[in-house]
């Protein structure tokens, strides 16, 4: 195997994951690896377990790359600015700095939604798209990414737009639906509510669906009507990790 695979590594909730990717072919190199996420999510608790994913991957990446990592957070300049669904503990830590002491190697961190949008650009639903084109991951909260001529705004954090008086995903995110038990018709009216503020603001041309249940569009998509198309996402649970690997090699 040749040693030209990035390290991606996306922090999540529930696991930390990682894979060695082939950015030429937009895909893992080899099978990921995942650990739990622990219950104390604290940065330093956190870093010891992404050590220990990187390990397993040792032989298989080019050395000399940043790793990229993905966190549910703004990363400003490598510094975790928000905490909504993680421990409030991240808030202030140069997350860069703390995993490239664990690591000993040049770290890129993104956050997470930054990540899957950038993968579905390059190797996803939006390949060749070069307009204004949005992403949206629709998970425990709503991650955005925003793109003009495939050129990423970092940190939109649209998740958390105004939306009826609330916090938009605490009404519209995936873990919404499953915590009110909306059935998908009654959830379709909210993401209509939502999808549709967000087209007035930004006019995207096209809208892409993420989230793991982004594997479940049939089900709620066609009840949308938005002016721009809105499509699922096509890498679903890989687009963090080979997302996060692609803005860490073309990081400027
Ligand atoms: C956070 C975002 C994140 C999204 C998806 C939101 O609550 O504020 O930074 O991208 O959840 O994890």
């Amino acid at each position: 195997m040749t040693k030209k695979h990035v390290l991606g590594i996306d922090i999540g909730g529930s696991g930390i994951k990682g894979a060695p990717v082939d950015l030429q072919a937009g895909q893992f190199a080899t099978d990921r690896e995942r650990v739990d996420t622990p219950e104390d999510s604290t940065p330093e608790a956190v870093a010891e377990l992404v050590a220990e994913v990187a390990k397993t991957f040792k032989g298989e990446v080019d050395s000399k790359a940043p790793v990229g990592v993905a966190v549910p957070a703004v990363v400003h300049h490598g510094v975790v600015r928000t905490a909504a669904n993680i421990d409030p503990s991240w808030i202030g830590t140069d997350a860069e700095a703390l995993f490239r002491t664990v690591l000993d190697r040049p770290v890129i961190v993104v956050n997470d939604a930054d990540a899957a949008g950038a993968a579905e650009m390059h190797y996803g639903a939006g390949r060749g798209s070069d307009g204004v084109v949005l992403v949206t991951t629709l998970g425990t909260g709503i991650g955005t990414a925003l793109f003009l001529g495939g050129e990423l705004l970092p940190n939109t954090e649209l998740g958390h737009v105004e939306l009826d008086g609330h916090d938009a995903e605490t009404r519209a995110a995936n873990s919404a639906r499953e915590r009110e038990e909306l059935s998908w018709e009654e959830w379709a009216e909210r993401l209509q509510r939502y999808y549709g503020h967000l087209e007035d603001l930004f006019w995207p041309d096209l809208v892409i669906v993420g989230g793991g249940v982004s594997k479940k569009a049939e089900k709620y998509l066609p009840h949308l009507h938005l002016r721009a198309p809105i499509i699922p996402a096509e890498l679903r649970n890989d687009a963090g990790i080979i997302g996060a690997a692609w803005l860490a090699s073309h990081h400027r």
